[in-house]
């Protein structure tokens, strides 16, 4: 059990940081340079693969997330007993955020899907808002973390 509750664990924490991470790194590094470069339609070519790449990716990483988060709700219940009322506020802002990020990764998904051919991209969608929920998220971990 101890083995699962890691393994688990771990695969958790590896698509949260590969999710929120790639967010991150979307928003502030590679967003801010790509300004400078939308005249270019290689570049705008350029930056629409890396995004359909990420997202990807992404429905991969969110299935887990979703799985490894419910097996960790499981095994919180084990180690700690009935939960305190601010371990489930924590928990349910939690949910809540990561799934209005899930409404945003469909929306584009159906962008993604719905296109015939690449023809470039000067911004990439929603990266704003999927990164305030991001470091959100991020935030009630540090919570549940440490509470009761
Ligand atoms: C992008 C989304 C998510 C990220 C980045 C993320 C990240 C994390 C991190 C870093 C921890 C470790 C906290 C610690 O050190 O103990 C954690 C724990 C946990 N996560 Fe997530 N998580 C995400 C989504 C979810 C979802 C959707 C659920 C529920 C379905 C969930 C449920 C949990 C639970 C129950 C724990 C254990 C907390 C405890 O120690 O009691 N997470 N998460």
């Amino acid at each position: 059990m101890e083995v699962l509750k890691v393994v688990n664990f771990w695969i958790h924490l590896l698509s949260g940081f590969a999710y929120i991470g790639g967010i991150i790194f979307l928003t502030l590094f590679l967003s801010p340079v790509a300004k400078n470069y939308v005249n270019d339609l290689k570049f705008r070519l350029f930056l629409e693969e890396v995004h359909d790449r990420f997202q990807k990716f992404s429905g991969l990483f969110i299935a887990l997330i979703l799985i490894t988060g419910g097996i960790n709700i499981h095994f919180a219940h084990l180690m700690r007993g009935n939960f305190s009322v601010a371990y489930f506020v924590a928990l349910t802002f939690k949910i809540l955020f990561f799934s209005i990020i899930l409404t945003h990764y469909l929306l584009t998904l159906k962008l993604i899907l719905g296109k015939d051919k690449k023809e470039g991209m000067s911004e990439i969608p929603f990266k704003q808002p999927t990164f305030i929920l991001g470091v959100l998220i991020l935030m009630m971990a540090a919570f549940l973390k440490h509470l009761p």
